[in-house]
């Protein structure tokens, strides 16, 4: 009989190392403030743990580094193309695969084609990119994700699910105005899967009023795990079917090759109408390039496909999928108020609730993200009034909450790195009471979250 071991380790040994460099307190505290209090103006130099993001920060394997040397860069039909096809429609079997050099721009040529004024595109919800590529060409955005989706401690398998009622609603009403309905799995506002059964309610919506399916698939490995761990029928089942499942409910797909595919870079815009595809390649040799590398390089190309096969591993989702909870159950367990269940690629803090006392217009998600970093050299993103608060009318409001995101970079922190995490967080959570507010004192009209700077509101 074999034995069954409780500890899941990562698995894969490390094979080049990166140097972190230490800083202290004080160092920090300089550093930030000469950041106006901003973290993305930090030198990542100056950071011990990044978790601002698990896009395009994750290790790649020795295979892909390999695989990179195969990298051909011929401008039209080089191998790697081919190869990348391959791995794309392995998992994906789409018509028509085009390359970008990140999501955004597969959204930003897909948008410029389907949407417009007029025009509005429902998603469970809309990643700020999505939302942005939407708003730009004069459409509208909606996000219908249940109402558990919202609420940071109801517990519900699948939080990122769709509100089949809602959007039957949207359909009945305006199924004209719809070029298309959106998916994303995982929901990127937490982490949180979709299951099978709502993909295959939203396809028989869109079948009803006519209306294609489209996934924002970035984290789409991650969600076919949660599938296979939560929805009957599918624990036997190997995770490229079910991939493949989720793909045969959808009419096309955009995707970042950041996350999942365990790239670095890159991207891809998919779908099996062909007029629709025709537009969009020709937008895509306006922009991006020839419709066989879209902005990529070919030994990018390679990466991607090498990180396809990878990504779909059994014993690497369960490592991924692990390791975040577990960082999860620590904060949980330590009294830290995040959003339950873990979500697949991060874990959000609830900073409106740990600091009561700091308003939502005194932006206390910049208050407990500031204090992570000066505390520990941790950097996290806050999502919350900063990022949404203010409106294309100049008008300000708080946002529905104010999280604090802590996203994991795929393959790359060790278990001890993230104990670190789990110490600093905890500590910083125990003179949460301590914290101030922050001021806005210069903001950009749109965006303001990437370049804003800050002042705090320390006690007169
Ligand atoms: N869709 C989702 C769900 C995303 O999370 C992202 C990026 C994109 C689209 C855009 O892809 O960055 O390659 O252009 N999310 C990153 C994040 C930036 O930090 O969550 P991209």
């Amino acid at each position: 009989m074999t034995e069954r071991f409780r500890t899941i380790i990562e698995p894969f040994r490390i094979h080049s190392v990166e140097p972190l460099r230490m800083t202290t307190a004080d160092e920090r505290r300089r550093k930030i403030r000469d950041a106006g209090y901003n973290l993305f103006a930090l030198r990542a130099e100056d950071v011990l743990i990044d978790l601002l993001t698990d896009s395009g920060t994750g290790a790649m394997s020795r295979d892909q580094w390999a695989a990179i040397q195969h990298g051909d860069e011929s401008y039209a039909g080089s191998p790697s193309w081919f190869r990348f096809l391959e791995a794309v429609r392995e998992l994906f079997p789409f018509r028509h695969v085009i390359p970008t050099h990140q999501g955004r721009a597969a959204e930003r040529i897909l948008f410029s084609v389907i949407a417009g004024p007029g025009k509005v595109i429902p998603n469970n919800t809309h990643f700020d990119t999505t939302r942005a590529n939407i708003e730009f060409t004069g459409g509208e955005a909606v996000d219908l994700v249940i109402p558990e989706g919202r609420e940071p401690r109801t517990l519900h398998p699948f939080k990122g699910n769709m509100d089949l009622d809602a959007l039957g609603a949207l359909l009945a009403r305006r199924a004209a105005d719809v070029p298309a309905v959106f998916v994303t799995v995982t929901n990127n506002s937490g982490g949180q899967p979709v299951s099978m059964a709502n993909i295959r309610g939203v396809r028989a919506l869109c079948d009803r009023h006519r209306v294609p399916l489209f996934l924002d698939a970035c984290r789409f490995a991650e969600n076919a795990w949660f599938i296979r761990l939560r929805e009957p029928g599918y624990a036997d089942k190997p995770v490229a079917d079910i991939v493949r499942e989720m793909a045969s409910y959808a009419d096309g797909m955009t995707m970042s090759a950041k996350k999942d595919p365990l790239a670095n870079i890159g991207g891809w815009l998919a779908m099996n109408d062909d007029a629709l595809a025709e537009k969009c390649r020709n937008l895509l040799i306006l922009t991006e390039g020839f419709p066989t590398y879209g902005g990529l390089a070919g030994r990018d190309l390679e990466a991607i496909a090498q990180g396809l096969k990878e990504a779909v591993d059994p014993d690497y989702l369960r490592y991924r999928i692990r390791s975040t909870e577990y960082l999860a159950e620590a904060l949980d367990r330590a009294g830290v108020p995040i959003v339950k269940p873990a979500g697949g690629h991060a874990v959000y803090v609830d900073a409106r609730e740990l600091l009561p006392h700091v308003p939502p217009l005194s932006y206390p998600g910049q208050s407990l993200a500031v204090a992570l970093y000066e505390t520990g050299g941790i950097r996290s993103v806050e999502i919350g009034t900063v990022m949404f608060g203010r409106h294309a009318d100049g008008t300000e409001a708080p946002a529905a909450l104010d999280l604090v995101r802590l996203a994991i970079p795929r393959r790359t922190y060790t278990q001890s790195h993230i104990d670190y995490v789990i110490e600093a967080v905890t500590a910083v959570a125990a003179r949460a009471s301590e914290l101030c507010g922050y001021r806005i004192v210069d903001e950009p009209p749109q965006l303001r979250h990437f370049t804003a700077r800050f002042e705090p509101l320390t006690a007169a």
